[in-house]
């Protein structure tokens, strides 16, 4: 026993204890990140329990892993922070624990902790209606260090929500000094864990779940194109061994940041694991003397990988997205692009959108196209005046038809774009960012929107469409990468959206960026939508959205029914499995309705009808991955919030190894209630499943306990269909 001075604290949530120690008021570190811990337990003795032997070849003492850890500690890892003077000579800093504040300091008269807890979701009318009130929101703890020598001054504060722990980090400098990387506050990672799951992709193959074994050294992934992107979501899940979908234990982590992340997850040579997330590395271009890390989002599940999901899932839903018409229930979508592409025409539009009501659809969308001279991607934007050889009349008398037909309007922009051939770019033509000789991107390129003029350029022109007309929705675009990270234009971007959605609240935004490019709790904190990806092929997509549910939640995630042949990958698949597959998320269609059949119209309109009969509760309850006996199935079950009733999509991607189905066990349910299972598009079975299995001519009733144990006994299907299994309890 050393005669160190321990102090500790602890953190709580429902899911999650977090103890953090500061030994002789050094940096604190967490000792502890796991299911809660007894009220009673002894912090200290944990300290004292954590500290790890040595042995000959390691120092006397084992550096910490703090919540920045120091290079100047001889910490055998990545170190939370790299930092360079006026004149480029490295800083290593080493801090001392200051202050603590705790929300009981903060009761007693400190001032607030700013950037602590997430708007309440009630209270503001923000919310969804319908859920169960917030609970534990605000418990904040806040450690401030200081590294006099430098001038230096750290802080790391968590709060507690409902269902995870956020935490952020800030750096200040009494002089201007060049940041390299700030990591916000890092955990260690589990240790009976083999394997770590991150987030690859691509254009029209978002969410890619990577697992790769931890190994001594480092796995990094960074996104270094100035958006979340297609190629490395920001978030990571920390399996432990034997955990899947419904159960075991497994911690994730997400960094809500839209301008590119760097993510290490380290071995060090002692066995010991570390998690870091910030921005992107250099991504602060200029010097300075504040820095703060965007929060992170953390979580514990002792229910597999669905714990994790559903605690992003309702952390977004209820707690970052303001809901522009929260007593609203969402709307279905049309959106043009794919039916008309830039050949606006305003004759076909009208019976377009007169078709797409028919169908059920309540917002038309006018995408790209509908501006400057825009009759390709290879000019105009930038020039956001409406075309008037496109619209004589202006908008107005497309929005009244649309309103006519019952539906809500919106528009598409991409504000932080211009091209070369643009009256924007010829004004202005030092508003672009980066170098003159940089690769164009779809012929465009970025505005330089850290100019406070470029702002205000982009603001008069939004503000003036959406002053001048009837709309309700923005699809925000971002259709290439930036020439460099660079956080400030990152800044500039949410304050543009700050703004306008401080000006027009009735307006609903969704973010998009060639599909996926841009999803994160930084950009959905001004959005309440998400352009999931460009594959409007429902096979790619039915893999895309399970992936992803992983963090958003099925009210945020677009889905859009795509044309008979898919755009982007030629297959034609049955107009059964695309409606349903877009009717597990937030339903739209995305084709020319002049090419449906008949029959492909009925079956259009009978899901759609479903999907709104059942949004109410479905928007507001979680998903949860099944795990399928079967790889060539991807099923989900949706469960409401009071557990009374779910729908489950089995989605039979490819053809089964094996010749008959394999039962599908459910998971959530209350194992003694009983529920009654209903096979809601039962006339789907086709003429090649012979068999009688129950579901298929008539409900059954049983136990959840059998739906969890032995699971659902499902008829035969083609690949690339979908049946729905609608459940009651009773
Ligand atoms: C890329 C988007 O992802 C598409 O949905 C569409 O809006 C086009 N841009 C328009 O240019």
């Amino acid at each position: 026993m050393t005669d160190e001075t321990i102090r500790a604290w602890r953190m709580d949530t429902r899911d999650q204890t977090l103890v953090l120690v500061s030994r002789d008021d050094a940096l604190p570190e967490c000792i502890y990140w796991g299911a809660p811990l007894p009220e009673d337990e002894d912090l200290e003795t944990l300290a004292s329990a954590a500290v790890m032997d040595v042995t000959g070849g390691m120092l006397d003492a084992s550096p910490p892993l703090s919540l920045s850890p120091e290079a100047r500690r001889s910490f055998p890892g990545q170190p939370g922070m790299m930092l360079r003077d006026g004149g480029g000579a490295i800083i290593l800093p080493t801090f001392a624990l200051r202050d603590v504040t705790t929300s009981d300091t903060i009761n007693e008269g400190h001032p607030p902790v700013a950037g602590g807890g997430e708007a309440p979701a009630r209270g503001g009318g923000r919310g969804m209606p319908g859920l169960p009130p917030g609970g534990t929101d605000g418990d904040v703890l806040r450690f401030t260090c200081e590294d006099a020598r430098n001038a230096l001054t750290y802080t790391a504060t968590f709060t507690a929500h409902d269902d995870l722990i956020t935490a952020r980090a800030t750096l200040t400098c009494g002089h201007p000094i060049h940041l390299d990387w700030l990591a916000a506050p890092v955990l260690p990672a589990p240790q009976l864990a083999d394997e770590v799951i991150d987030v690859s992709g691509r254009w029209i193959g978002e969410f890619r779940l990577n697992r790769t074994p931890w190994t001594p050294g480092i796995h990094m992934r960074e996104s270094r194109t100035g958006r979340s992107g297609h190629e490395h979501f920001p978030g990571l899940i920390l399996p432990c061994r034997g955990t899947t979908n419904t159960q075991g234990q497994a911690f994730g982590l997400h960094y809500g940041w839209s301008g590119g992340h760097r993510m290490i997850a380290e071995e060090l040579p002692d066995g010991r694991r570390q998690v870091q997330f910030g921005h992107a590395a250099q991504s602060e271009t200029e010097p300075g003397t504040r820095f703060e890390t965007a929060k992170i989002y953390l979580t514990h599940s002792t229910t597999g990988l669905n714990g994790i999901a559903t605690a992003h899932q309702r952390h977004a839903r209820d707690r970052i997205v303001t809901w522009p018409h929260p007593d609203r229930p969402r709307p279905v979508h049309y959106n043009c692009w794919e039916a008309v592409y830039f050949n606006h025409d305003l004759a076909e539009l009208k019976d377009i959108a007169s078709r797409a009501a028919a169908l059920g659809a309540e917002r038309f969308v006018l995408d790209d196209g509908w501006f400057g001279r825009r009759d390709d991607d290879t000019t105009s934007l930038g020039d956001w005046v409406i075309d008037p050889r496109k619209y004589p009349g202006g908008l107005t008398p497309l929005i009244d038809h649309v309103k006519a037909e019952g539906m809500g309007f919106g528009i598409w922009f991409e504000p932080e774009m211009v091209n070369r051939d643009s009256d924007l770019a010829r004004a202005h033509p030092d508003w672009i960012l980066g170098p003159a000789d940089q690769i164009p991107g779809r012929q465009q390129f970025v505005l330089n929107i850290a100019l406070p003029e470029v702002r205000e350029y982009l603001y008069n022109h939004i503000a003036a469409v959406l002053s001048a007309h009837d709309v309700d929705y923005v699809k925000w675009d971002h259709n290439r990468v930036l020439p460099a990270p660079d956080a400030a234009q990152t800044r500039g971007t949410y304050a543009l959206f700050d703004r306008l959605r401080a000006d027009f609240p009735h307006v609903e935004l969704e973010s998009c960026a060639s599909g996926g490019g841009r999803i994160d709790f930084g950009i959905l904190k001004r959005t309440a939508r998400v352009w999931l990806s460009d594959s409007n092929d429902a096979l790619e997509r039915l893999r895309i959205q399970h992936d992803a549910a992983l963090f958003l939640p099925m009210a945020v995630t677009g889905s859009h029914v795509g044309p008979r042949q898919c755009h982007t990958s030629g297959r034609v698949l049955d107009i059964r499995f695309r409606a349903w597959v877009a009717a597990q998320r937030h339903m739209g269609f995305e084709m020319d309705p002049r090419e449906l059949t008949e029959d492909e119209a009925r079956v259009l309109q009978e899901v759609t009808a479903w999907w709104k009969a059942n949004r109410g509760w479905m928007c507001r309850g979680d998903i949860l991955r099944l795990d399928s006996a079967d790889p060539s199935v991807i099923a989900e079950q949706q469960l409401s919030r009071d557990g009374a009733r779910f729908v489950v999509f089995a989605g039979e991607a490819e053809t089964s190894a094996q010749i008959a189905p394999r039962p599908l066990r459910l998971t959530g349910l209350d194992a003694g209630a009983r529920y009654r299972m209903h096979l809601a598009n039962r006339a789907d079975a086709v003429g090649l499943s012979r068999g009688d299995p129950a579901l298929k001519s008539g409900d059954i009733e049983v136990s959840g306990q059998y739906l969890m144990q032995h699971g659902l006994t499902l008829p035969w299907a083609f690949p690339q269909s979908m049946w729905v299994i609608e459940g009651t309890r009773l």
